[in-house]
């Protein structure tokens, strides 16, 4: 089958992209750097990013280990600094943490000792709400993920895409203008990732959130995202920032149609992208580059 180029749209697709791009701009990255210095040596995390991110876009953020995509998404919550650049969140300088970012992990966060309801108020009575307002509050964002029925149960007694499902519950709480999220469903098995994969996107489309998703998985990204910002490494600088030409909603269907199977040739030919040829010769191991060892002379 000869597959489209990933960079045709239908109209459907072309109009909502240009419907999100009238959106306002809630990120603007410009610029951003992150030089992490050792007593030893540096290592520049970050050269030169810059993407902005319209209302109630999905994001996706991909590359290779080390290319920077966890350093990013801390620098865009407030809990790194960085060296070069700015990042705006409504116009505003990011400087630290703050309510307006909610932000789920790949390990799981929730406090053991706190029931479900407690770990989603927990954040809601440090901001001075009420307990009955909080209780009242996180009801109705546990009931949004699907899990009501457990407000009552420990950390321990859920499975690990419930965790995530409370860790989503807990960033979307206290009502932030971007969700975080750093490879949040990576240690999931593979079934349970795409339940939540498309339980996020459910999500997503029922509330006013902006997503930056961070992910490994091609698939995922293609799945979810409206744009995928691609990255490489050393230095971690933007590669390509790609619209995706899959049309919504999405549905596992989609994962063999031509869209997105021109997508994912075209990341993965810049994430892995062909080895330069080597000479057969070289690749041999020669006969006299192996010492033999006798069996017999080798016990110990
Ligand atoms: N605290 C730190 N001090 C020094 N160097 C760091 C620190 N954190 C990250 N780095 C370096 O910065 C680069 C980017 O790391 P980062 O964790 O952001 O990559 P990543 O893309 O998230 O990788 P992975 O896909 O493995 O999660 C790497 O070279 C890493 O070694
Ligand atoms: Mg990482």
């Amino acid at each position: 089958m000869k597959l489209p180029s990933y960079l045709d749209q239908t109209s459907a697709v072309k109009d909502r992209f240009d419907r999100i791009k009238s959106r306002e701009v809630i990120l603007e990255v410009k610029h951003l750097g992150k030089v992490y210095k050792t007593a030893k040596d540096e290592t520049i995390a970050l050269q030169d990013i810059n993407f902005k991110t319209h209302r109630r876009e999905f994001v996706c953020v991909i590359g290779p280990s080390g290319c920077g995509k966890s350093t990013l998404v801390r620098i865009l919550a407030g809990l790194e600094s960085h060296t070069s650049g700015e990042v705006l969140l409504d116009g505003n300088p990011v400087t630290g943490p703050g309510k307006d970012r909610g932000m789920v992990f790949q390990g799981y966060t929730l406090f053991p000792w706190l029931t479900v309801i407690n770990n989603v108020m927990f954040g809601l009575e440090m901001n001075g709400m009420s307990n009955s307002e909080a209780e009242r509050e996180a009801g109705l964002w546990l009931d949004l993920v699907g899990l009501a029925k457990f407000a009552n149960s420990y950390p321990h007694e859920l499975s690990g895409g419930m965790k995530q499902r409370v860790a989503i519950a807990r960033a979307l709480v206290n009502q932030p203008r971007i969700l975080l999220m750093d490879e949040p469903f990576g240690a999931l098995d593979a079934q349970t990732r795409a339940k939540m994969q498309s339980h996020l996107l459910d999500i997503w489309r029922n509330i006013d959130i902006t997503i930056v998703f961070i992910t490994h998985d091609l698939d995922e990204a293609i799945y979810l995202a409206d744009r995928i910002l691609v990255l490489k490494a050393h230095p971690g600088e933007v590669q390509e920032l790609i619209e995706v030409p899959v049309p919504r909603p999405r549905n596992a269907e989609q994962f063999n149609g031509p869209e997105f199977m021109a997508t994912k040739a075209h990341l993965e030919s810049l994430i892995h992208p062909p080895e330069p040829e080597v000479d057969e010769q070289e690749k041999q191991v020669k006969p006299n580059m192996i010492r033999f060892v006798n069996v017999a002379d080798n016990v110990e």
